[in-house]
């Protein structure tokens, strides 16, 4: 039976599990998982390579003792601003040879395909930089659009239009730094929005227009899907930490502390609090602290979230489909546990009492497991993913072929290997 490993490398927290996958449905069954608190992470992005590699090591060593099996490759999530998304397009001809004018048309070949798509490459990738996933969105022959597999049909031209997504080249050295230290090579990098996605979007989301944005603790991912295809990717260095700060700074507790009032306390809105409660909270080392009614609480922690999902709506609009589209939203992330977050979504997106219920909070689905209750919830929703890309890696198609990433982390390997050698 085929295993899965994946690792989900987060600002707050490393999540790693394993997956034996069914034969038959494709479907990951998770033997083991653990969570961590994070140690060495920032925004996403590793900043402590030392801190970093101790916490994966520590993850790898507990979910190996918990199977009772050796994890020796994964896959794994990459996040952080440094990763951009762009919308490209290649073009070739592919007319019969040795024909004059406009040629005649030919057969389109799976060789065709992989010659176009290498073409969008061509906008000018800066040396320190490298693609992660390529999505085409679609395929033009002769000028006919709407294409979603072009391989068997005939035509003179054939163009696609595709969205790239592009990191910085360190920053991927440093997360393989950590991963060879901790003895565990990587089978394939997959932008955390796009593991989200594997984890809860629903066909039907996908085909109709959807905008998943995941809210963690230092980053928010954002996605956009329709007729299946990736449209817009972007990552904005805003996410549930703030709303910790915002505790911090407004009672004069330490971080910590904060932390627990959120989750303990925390409302992201004062509409969904039953009972008015007087909160007593610690300062720092004895000192006094400024106490605060949950109410009040929950209209600070409010604002903060709607200033987060406006400024991930605004990103949004930058994506050409929403100029064509409504999509629906989907929501999931750490921060989306927040009570009452779905009441906050709604009054984000859901602007217009004609358009109601546009927003749903996403937990993973299709998969099974012994703590199925546990891993239902929207923070698993990379991890969980990343299982069903890595099963899907092996051609069983949980996803249409247009929506299916161009896998370029075997060049990058190759790019890094030959660095490195020239190096020596
Ligand atoms: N029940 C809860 N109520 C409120 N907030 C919560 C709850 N559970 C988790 N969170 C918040 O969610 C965040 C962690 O979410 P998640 O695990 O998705 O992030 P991460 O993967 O560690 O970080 P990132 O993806 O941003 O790099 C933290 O800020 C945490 O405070
Ligand atoms: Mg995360």
């Amino acid at each position: 039976m085929k295993r899965v490993t994946a690792l989900d490398i987060g600002s707050s927290s490393i999540k790693m599990a394993v997956a034996d996958i069914d034969a038959n449905s494709g479907m990951p069954m998770v033997r083991g998982f653990v969570k961590l608190p994070a140690n060495g992470i920032k925004s996403g992005m590793i900043v402590d390579i030392e801190a970093a590699t101790a916490v994966i090591y520590e993850a790898r060593k507990t979910l190996e003792k918990s199977i009772d099996a050796a994890v020796d490759n994964c896959f794994v999530s990459i996040s952080g601003d440094h990763i951009t998304g762009i919308n490209t397009s290649g073009r070739i001809n592919t007319s019969k040879e040795h024909t004059i004018g406009l040629g005649e048309p030919d057969k389109i070949t799976t060789e065709s395909v992989t010659r176009v798509l290498d073409h969008t490459r061509g906008y000018g990738l800066s040396s320190d930089r490298e693609i992660l996933h390529l999505f085409p969105i679609e395929y033009v022959i002769d000028g006919r659009s709407g294409i979603t597999r072009p391989e068997g049909m005939s035509g003179r031209r054939l163009e696609v239009k595709a969205h790239l997504t592009t990191y910085e080249l360190t920053a991927v050295e440093n997360i393989t730094t950590c991963m060879e230290q901790a003895g565990i090579s990587v089978s394939g990098l997959v932008l955390h929005s796009l593991a989200s996605a594997y984890g809860v979007l629903e066909p039907e989301e996908k085909k109709r227009g959807v905008i998943l944005i995941d809210i963690g603790a230092g980053v928010t991912d954002i996605i956009i899907f329709q007729n299946n295809a990736v449209h817009y990717t972007a990552t904005m260095t805003m996410a549930g930490e703030m709303v910790t700060h915002d505790i911090h700074y407004l009672t004069g507790t330490t971080i910590e502390k904060a932390e627990k009032i959120k989750l303990e306390y925390g409302y992201a809105s004062d509409e969904v609090i039953k009972d008015t409660e007087l909160l007593k909270i610690e300062g720092i080392a004895g000192r006094k602290s400024t106490p605060i009614q949950n109410r009040e609480l929950a209209t600070y922690i409010n604002a903060r979230l709607v200033e987060i999902l406006t400024e991930a709506q605004k990103k949004a609009r930058n994506s050409e489909i929403l100029q064509k589209i409504e999509p629906v939203v989907c929501l999931c992330g750490g921060t989306s546990l927040l009570r009452g977050f779905d009441t906050v979504a709604d009054q984000v997106f859901s602007t217009s009492p004609l358009k109601p219920n546009l927003t749903r909070i996403g937990v993973p689905t299709g998969f099974t497991s012994s703590h199925m209750k546990e891993l239902t919830s929207p923070e698993y929703a990379c991890l969980i993913g990343l299982l069903k890309f890595g099963a899907d890696q092996k051609g069983k198609g949980m996803i249409s072929t247009l929506t299916q990433s161009v896998d370029l982390w075997s060049k990058f390997t190759k790019f890094i290997n030959s660095r490195r050698i020239k190096k020596k």
